[in-house]
């Protein structure tokens, strides 16, 4: 283990969730810091883990070969690593570890001075390079969606004006400069970067097209009686799960306007396992302020084949 590991949120709930037995085989999707894992392990299953990111392997030196191993993937591609119907149990976390927020060089923080990076993985387009590349429209777009930020249009120009002259390089940097274009703190409650840097992150490691993708690819990778539990961190995300559970379980028409259009006579492929979503204790919250507004929802697969979008 190394320094400062991550505190896994809703453990409790997903290990019940989830029922691992031994002689099951169990997807962690997002191993982190290897809580959920560990807690698997412990139950009795193997585990196969992804992370994309590959300073994620320092956690994982102790853990018994023979029932685990870690693939440096994208979760987006489960199914492709470990088969069609194949595994037990899939787990996702959806977000960035403590590890990734606290650790300045990885550039997440606008509290920390760093390179503007806010890569998960090791390759693709750093944060400097979307801040300084993309154009003002789409600036603004990924601020409006991704970020909720009202004053997306302000900033996004703001940024442009500015980064003709001098391209934007560290975190810290990027944060008092959208301070300032936003006329100061003005009481704000929350830093006024808080929603540009969730966007910018967002769109980095496109995290919501990956949730989707992932959430498709568990669809694949479980067994008929498989269990498919999801945490996430805030209201885009748990949108895109709760919709997709709804869906694959019959509970929203096919093709209404919270998804898309789905090949017509699709049997439910998930039930739910529990209506809505859970949340944390207040024991939890007390020892892990983090955890404040994870929600896990979690279904049941079943043997009804995979859905495919309809062209
Ligand atoms: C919130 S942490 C998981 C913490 C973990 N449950 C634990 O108990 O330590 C999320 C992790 O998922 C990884 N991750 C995020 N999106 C991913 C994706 N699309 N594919 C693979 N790993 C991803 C991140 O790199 C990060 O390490």
């Amino acid at each position: 283990m190394s320094e400062r590991p991550h505190a896994p949120v809703l453990l409790d709930e997903v290990v019940d969730a989830l029922a691992p037995r031994p002689g099951q085989t169990i997807v962690d999707g997002t191993f982190g810091a290897g809580g959920y894992t560990r807690a698997i392990l412990q139950g009795g299953a193997s585990v196969i883990a992804f992370d994309r990111d590959p300073t994620a392997r320092r956690f994982a030196g102790d853990l018994p070969k023979d029932r685990f191993r870690l693939v440096e993937r994208r979760f987006s591609e489960i199914a492709d690593e470990v088969g069609e119907a194949g595994v037990d149990g899939v787990v996702f976390d959806i977000g960035v570890s403590s590890m990734q927020l606290d650790e300045a060089e990885r550039g997440f923080s606008f509290l920390r001075d760093g390179p503007l990076d806010m890569r998960m993985a090791a390759s693709g387009q750093t944060a400097a390079e979307l801040v300084n590349e993309t154009d003002e429209t789409e600036l603004a777009r990924i601020l409006f969606v991704y970020g909720e930020e009202r004053e997306s249009r302000r900033i996004a120009r703001a940024i442009v004006r500015r980064r003709g002259d001098q391209p934007f390089t560290r975190t810290v940097e990027l944060a008092e400069f959208i301070e300032h274009a936003l006329g100061g703190r003005r009481g704000a409650k929350i830093h006024p970067a808080t929603r540009s840097f969730q966007a910018i992150r967002i769109a980095v490691n496109e995290e919501l097209s990956e949730l989707e993708a992932g959430l498709a690819a568990a669809e694949r990778a479980l067994k008929p009686e498989g269990r498919l539990c999801v945490v996430t961190f805030h209201s885009l995300e748990d949108r895109i799960v709760k919709t997709f559970l709804a869906v694959r379980a019959g509970r929203t028409p096919a093709g209404s306007r919270h998804a898309p259009p789905l090949a017509a006579g699709a049997e439910p492929s998930f039930r739910l396992l529990f209506n809505g979503a859970q949340g944390p204790s207040a024991a939890e919250l007390q020892a892990n302020p983090r955890a404040r507004s994870a929600k896990l929802r979690a279904a049941v697969r079943t043997a009804a084949p995979v859905w495919r979008a309809a062209a």
